[in-house]
């Protein structure tokens, strides 16, 4: 059934809010518990749509996923992996991918439905595929399926054109028992990907770089890897989502268990905005006090992999935007087409206008409530900040969208004092 989100304007939010793990990350390491058999524990988990995807293409291949608590996971070999990564799954979800390395170091062959997730754009695998190439491996695509084979994958030196996240998880989980020293060079070095090399190490692999953008990777016997039980990173995008709610109310909260140093740029150009943080300690929690006690200032922002300021950031940033004092532009430099969600901020009110990479914002005062649409999954939190900016009414459509990557956004602002409901669409 279809849903909707009715968000209305209604002043300052203020209290505290608890981010959990990352779905970035607790997909990738999902994926990766494909590995090794035995039972893995995942811990701070988010409630989240994808999490249920991954888990039912999982259990496709052969991993019993259960969620004996909230924010825990156990994941279970069954004995029997069937490295067939089926349409129906695969093309829900980006992460989906991320089977494709663990299969092929394990089983020596894969079928991988070519993958879907959000629609910015064109998002190759070509970066996944020459690396896995070179490792050994040789690939072949007919009827929308990507086919992989090998004998034990050996090891390797890759340079990267461009640091992609995905492509560096796939490489380093194939590598880590392939058989002699894989090196990959302009990685990417999210947290999200710290996290997966933390996680990897800890069952056994041997990978030294970590944080760094030259990943070495050192294969081990198979037999040396062991299931592990692992507390996800938390998400700095939904972090940065409570930040902005924040922000364009004019309100203050305390932003509990997340990571400031995995967000430093942002959170630096957010200090240029004028907004005033500070650490806070709450509840065995460390986190962010935030306040915006004035309109916020405009700023130039650009996209840029990390340490730079993410793409998922920037619907935000532009919401924010819309209501500051100024013009700010932004620039992005990762996918050309994701300004999808602009026509629906301009709904609201907001004077945004676009050519080629670039946005230009000029902040009104206040937005005004109208029906928008959730393209994607931050996009469609946009809406929501926007609609806590906005004068009376927001109606925000394809809320299935925000539900594959925000946990329970709804009632963890209502919570703060936001008037925000779902209701049946
Ligand atoms: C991940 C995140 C996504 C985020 C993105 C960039 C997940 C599930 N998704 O996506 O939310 O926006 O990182 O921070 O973690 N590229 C190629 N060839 C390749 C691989 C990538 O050309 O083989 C290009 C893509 O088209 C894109 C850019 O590289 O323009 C970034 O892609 P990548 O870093 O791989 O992002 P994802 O892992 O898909």
């Amino acid at each position: 059934m279809s849903e909707k989100f009715v968000v209305r304007g209604s002043g300052p939010i203020s209290g505290s809010v608890y981010v959990p793990g990352a779905k970035n990350s607790v997909l990738k390491l999902m994926a990766a518990t494909l590995l090794t058999d035995g039972t893995f524990e995942l811990t701070n988990v988010p409630d989240i749509v994808d999490v249920t995807i991954m888990g039912e293409l999982l259990a496709e291949l052969g991993v019993e996923m259960l969620r004996p608590a909230p924010g825990q996971l156990l994941l279970t070999d069954t004995g029997d992996i069937n490295p067939v990564a089926p349409y129906e799954l695969v093309e829900k979800i980006r992460a989906s991918i991320n089977v494709l390395g663990p299969l092929l170091t394990r089983c020596g062959e894969v079928r991988l439905s070519m993958p879907g997730g959000d629609d910015f754009g064109a998002r190759p695998i070509d970066m996944h595929v020459s690396g896995l190439e070179a490792m050994g491996a040789e690939f072949k695509f007919s009827h929308g399926y990507l086919e992989a084979r090998c004998e034990r994958l050996h090891g390797a030196d890759i340079t990267f054109d461009f640091p992609s996240v995905g492509a560096t998880e796939n490489l380093m989980t194939a590598a880590v028992f392939a058989t002699g020293r894989t090196t990959i060079d302009n990685c990417a070095r999210e947290p999200e990907i710290t996290d997966l090399c933390n996680f990897l190490v800890a069952m056994g692999a041997n990978i030294s770089g970590i944080g760094t953008s030259t990943l070495v990777i050192e294969g081990v016997e198979r037999d040396e890897l062991h299931p592990i039980s692992h507390h996800t990173v938390p998400d700095r995008i939904q972090a940065a989502t409570y930040l902005a709610a924040a922000a364009v109310s004019n309100g203050e909260l305390d932003v509990l268990g997340i990571r400031p140093d995995d967000m430093t740029m942002l959170l630096d150009r957010f200090a240029d905005m004028g907004l005033q943080m500070s650490p806070v300690e709450m509840a065995g929690h460390t986190g962010l006090h935030v306040a915006a006690p004035d309109r916020l200032r405009s700023i130039d922002v650009a996209t840029l992999p990390y340490p730079g300021i993410a793409t998922d950031y920037k619907p935000l940033i532009i919401t924010m935007l819309s209501v500051a004092d100024g013009v700010g532009i932004v620039t992005e430099n990762l996918y050309p087409g994701r300004f999808r969600y602009v026509e629906e901020l301009q709904r609201l009110g907001a004077d945004v206008s676009t050519t080629g990479h670039h946005a230009v914002i000029r902040g009104v005062p206040r937005l005004s409530g109208a029906e928008v649409k959730a393209h994607d999954i931050r996009a469609g939190a946009a809406m929501v900040v926007a609609g806590l900016a906005a004068e009376g009414e927001t109606i925000i459509s394809g809320v299935h969208h925000i539900d594959r990557g925000y946990d329970d956004l709804v009632g963890r602002l209502s919570a703060v004092g936001a008037s925000i409901e779902r209701i049946p669409g």
